[in-house]
């Protein structure tokens, strides 16, 4: 889920009021300003799980002078919050938005969403060092483990210093986390490769602690891994976990070779568990996806309807011209590059398409300190406006390319109304823009074609699955869409729908818990 930008459509994302801040403060969002009196945050849920990811899912801001509350961008904010609404508990994350201690009150937390009057949660904010921002998370974490896993290789930028920020970032959310436990002891489930070293500190003070891990980008395989000087000391921060779950199947293979290669652990292959140091850790594997219920009734409610009526009439979609629409962070490894040279192609080898199919792609800038993210987006635009160049004729242009972040209501609206979308990352863990697609495709009209290489398609396998190396195949993918049969259509997007119904966020969350043995009783929260 993406957030929202500088276009009118994308503008409205400044949230509605705030919850319950702990201390007097005046937050102001689009439906006025909002006097927020001292109170105490206390537990609403009696659950007790806690779930810990550097992102947050809300961050406080100024905005010309003015207190702000955001959701932030990427898959797994966007995924975990419904759940913690259901569940409550407290979510630990980095208080990365300017204004974000304003708001917190003692422990450091806020209860968000602000928005809600009950179903609310926890936010407890950790304080990161610019020292472990810069060397830790925009590092060690983005310049290193990221581009790793995703085997994008040349861009790896590893620097020693990085690792000991990289440390001192994890000790810091270990403090909170530790002390969390101290106060309202419960189930930990971390998120992500920010914390790989997490559950081995937590296990170290609390050893009798339920720790387990959620891995939401790709594992690579030993050749790869082991370019990483500090592997050991990675895979046993994660091995001190009691359950390590990744999307799919093949990820934990590899993690399981990887364990087995550099640190000599014993990997029972029929129990899926890894024994290092006398201690056994449980190997899951369990797709991440979307509130396919929430997304579905969004998609039809007479606020995105009039959202499309409004949408059309921006982007000059009138009757008889046809919509395909890409919605991804700014981020290298989701092939924006190379699904632009397909259109390109497309349009070269297709020109009976010209004016009668346009292709919207929304792009939301993302760690944009990190320079190979800065040069990315540039190529991006500059390729958008020369392919546009290129084509365009007679008020009509191929790409219409929209940067910036934009309210989840109008992303839902463009959604409905793509006759087909395209996911073409170059590597990708699950990639939940193909899953958001499809929830929103009440109509059961639209195509989704998804890159064989995003863990979606593992799923998805009534999408086209294309491959994003092979622009001229992703240019026919797009003619198939564009020409393929209603019937055929409906039929395998109904498909999918189905398949989500059943996969859905809830019931991730449910498995991924009860793989690492977390009781029932741990996280029943007010939505039961
Ligand atoms: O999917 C990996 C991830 O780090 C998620 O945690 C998040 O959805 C996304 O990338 C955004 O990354 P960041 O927190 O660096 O903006």
């Amino acid at each position: 889920m993406i957030g929202a930008g500088n276009d009118p459509l994308m503008r409205k994302l400044e949230p509605a009021p705030a919850g319950r801040f702990s201390k007097e403060s005046k937050v102001e969002t689009l439906s006025g300003t909002h006097l927020i009196v001292e109170s105490k945050v206390e537990s609403l849920s009696g659950t007790d799980l806690i779930v810990v990811s550097n992102r947050e899912p809300y961050e406080h801001r100024r905005l010309k002078g003015r207190l702000v509350c955001r959701h932030t961008d990427g898959g797994l904010t966007s995924a975990l919050d419904p759940v913690m609404r259901r569940l409550g508990g407290t979510w630990v994350a980095w208080g990365s938005g300017e204004a974000d201690r304003e708001t917190v009150g003692p422990g450091d937390l806020v209860e968000v969403p602000p928005d809600a009057h009950s179903y609310t949660y926890r936010l407890r904010r950790v304080w990161l060092s610019p020292e472990e921002v810069k060397g830790g998370y925009l590092g060690y974490a983005n310049e290193v483990l990221w581009p790793l896993c995703h085997v994008t290789l040349d861009r790896v930028a590893y620097l020693k210093a990085f690792w000991s920020a990289y440390r001192a970032l994890n000790y810091r959310f270990a403090d909170a986390v530790l002390d969390e436990i101290r106060q309202r002891p419960g189930p930990v489930w971390v998120h992500d490769f920010q914390l790989a070293l997490l559950p081995g500190l937590i296990k170290k003070t609390v050893p009798d602690s339920r720790v387990a891990l959620f891995w939401h980008i790709p594992w690579p395989g030993p050749d790869v891994f082991r370019i990483l000087p500090e592997r050991r000391e990675l895979l046993e921060g994660l091995l001190a976990a009691d359950c390590l779950t990744f999307q799919t199947a093949g990820y934990v293979r590899e993690f399981a070779e990887c364990a087995h290669q550099f640190l000599g652990a014993e990997v029972d292959r029929s129990h899926d568990t890894v024994q290092h140091r006398g201690h056994r850790t449980k190997l899951t594997a369990q797709a991440i996806s979307v509130d396919f219920r929430y997304i579905s009734d969004l998609a039809k409610t007479a606020e995105v309807e009039s959202l499309m009526i409004l949408a059309r009439r921006r982007l000059g979609i009138r009757q008889g011209i046809r919509m395909g629409l890409g919605v991804d962070r700014l981020d290298y490894t989701k092939g924006l590059l190379k699904r632009f040279w397909a259109l390109d192609t497309f349009f070269t080898r297709y020109p009976q398409y010209r004016g009668r199919f346009i292709f919207v792609q929304v792009a939301v800038p993302t760690r944009s300190e990190v320079e190979a993210y800065r040069r990315y987006r540039e190529v991006i635009r500059e390729t958008a406006s020369e392919i546009n160049a290129r084509h365009a004729g007679g008020g009509w242009h191929p790409i219409e390319y929209l940067e910036g972040r934009i309210e989840f209501s109008t992303l839902v609206a463009y959604y409905r109304m793509a006759d087909l979308a395209v996911v073409s990352s170059v590597y990708d863990g699950m990639n939940l823009v193909a899953k958001e697609y499809v929830a929103s495709q009440v109509d059961e009209a639209g195509v989704l074609l998804v890159s064989q290489m995003a863990g979606a398609s593992d799923e998805l396998t009534d999408g086209l699955i294309v491959n994003p190396y092979d622009p001229e195949g992703l240019a026919d993918a797009i003619k198939q869409a564009l020409e393929m049969p209603e019937e055929e259509r409906r039929r395998r997007m109904r498909t999918m729908r189905r398949h989500l119904q059943t996969h859905d966020v809830h019931g991730w969350v449910d498995r991924c818990l009860r793989d690492a043995g977390v009781r029932s009783e741990d996280t029943q929260g007010p939505g039961g």
